[in-house]
């Protein structure tokens, strides 16, 4: 008989996790062998819904640039002043403006200044929370393999999303935002089961996979709000698996679930270990129904040749990202 979430006792709030800033409340290891992997995956929907789940915490810094670039009449020295507070953001962003996909052939930039101005504020946004996804949500000791699969799919099909927005016709900043979000749910989820585990601790993904999967989306969506973007944003990762609710084509979900095709045919894909440590079986997963992407083009009104055209432009940027 399935287990009922309801009758199961509230989560032990683990008040213990801290440093990475990781995110606070979990589901406890007995209540976790006595649910079903469909009863599991309700428990943590209903886990990242609640309110005593604190999603991990964003370097300070990257929160402050997030509110101010919404700010219209925001000025480049206010995004430099708080840039200067946090040195590990500021390198990053200093690196980035000098990458060849950002620099445009103009090689280094000499000051802050000059990288957040090549940046434009959107851009510079994307990159902040891009650093801070990476300083504080995508690790864990206890996962640290499949978590890294997770982290390198999110931030190709973060780039694969903002390069695709051009063929479907949506923001591409605003795309590479919800491409480095969709599978947040994913990291938050191992970040619960983990619980701040070390590896030889923590349950086997090979039992949990298919709830963590299934509860995703619902708990991408619900980091997304709780950090404080914008609800578009937190729409577009409940969607990105199945981005035509009632037949009608969210655009910027569309633009994600292709761009994460590409992603994964060129070999980001997110794989965990099926054998639970025991060996190196890697079993795919977060895999979009191959019905969906034809839905999605059709609906975008793609001819054959334009994606075979943006097949070649993914193929080209692949190793700029990987
Ligand atoms: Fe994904
Ligand atoms: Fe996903």
């Amino acid at each position: 008989m399935r287990n009922s979430p309801q009758a199961e006792p509230r989560p032990s709030v683990g008040a213990h996790i801290s440093g990475y800033g990781q995110g606070q409340a979990s589901i406890s290891i007995q209540e976790m062998l006595r649910l079903d992997p469909d009863a599991l995956a309700e428990r943590l929907i209903e886990l990242f819904r609640s309110p005593r789940y604190q999603p991990p915490v964003l370097p300070a810094a990257a929160t402050q640039i997030l509110r101010l670039s919404t700010n219209p009449d925001v000025e480049l020295k206010d995004l430099v002043e708080v840039l200067g507070t946090d040195p590990l953001l500021m390198g990053r962003v200093t690196t980035t403006a000098q990458s060849p996909l950002y620099s445009g052939g103009n090689g280094q930039v000499r000051t802050l200044q000059e990288a957040v101005r090549r940046l434009g504020i959107r851009g510079l946004r994307n990159i902040v929370l891009e650093a801070a996804m990476q300083m504080r949500v995508f690790r864990t000791p206890a996962y640290m393999e499949c978590m890294e699969t997770i982290r390198r799919h999110s931030i190709v099909v973060a780039h694969m999303s903002h390069m695709t927005a051009r063929f479907v016709r949506v923001d591409p900043n605003e795309a590479f935002l919800a491409g480095l979000m969709h599978d947040a749910g994913l990291a938050g989820g191992l970040l619960v089961l983990a619980d701040g585990k070390r590896k030889e601790d923590a349950p086997s993904l090979s039992r949990y996979w298919a709830s963590l999967e299934r509860a995703h989306v619902a708990g991408g969506a619900a980091m997304v709000r709780l950090w404080g973007l914008p609800e578009d944003l937190a729409r577009t990762v409940s969607l990105h698996h199945s981005p035509a609710p009632g037949g009608r084509l969210d655009p910027m979900a569309g633009c994600v679930c292709l761009a994460e095709h590409m992603a994964q045919l060129l070999g980001a894909r997110v794989q965990y270990d099926a054998t639970g440590g025991a060996g190196a079986r890697l079993n795919d997963a977060d895999v979009t129904d191959p019905a969906f992407v034809f839905t999605v083009r059709d609906a975008f009104k793609l001819t054959s040749k334009q994606m075979q055209d943006l097949f070649e432009a993914a193929k080209a940027l692949y190793p700029l990202v990987a």
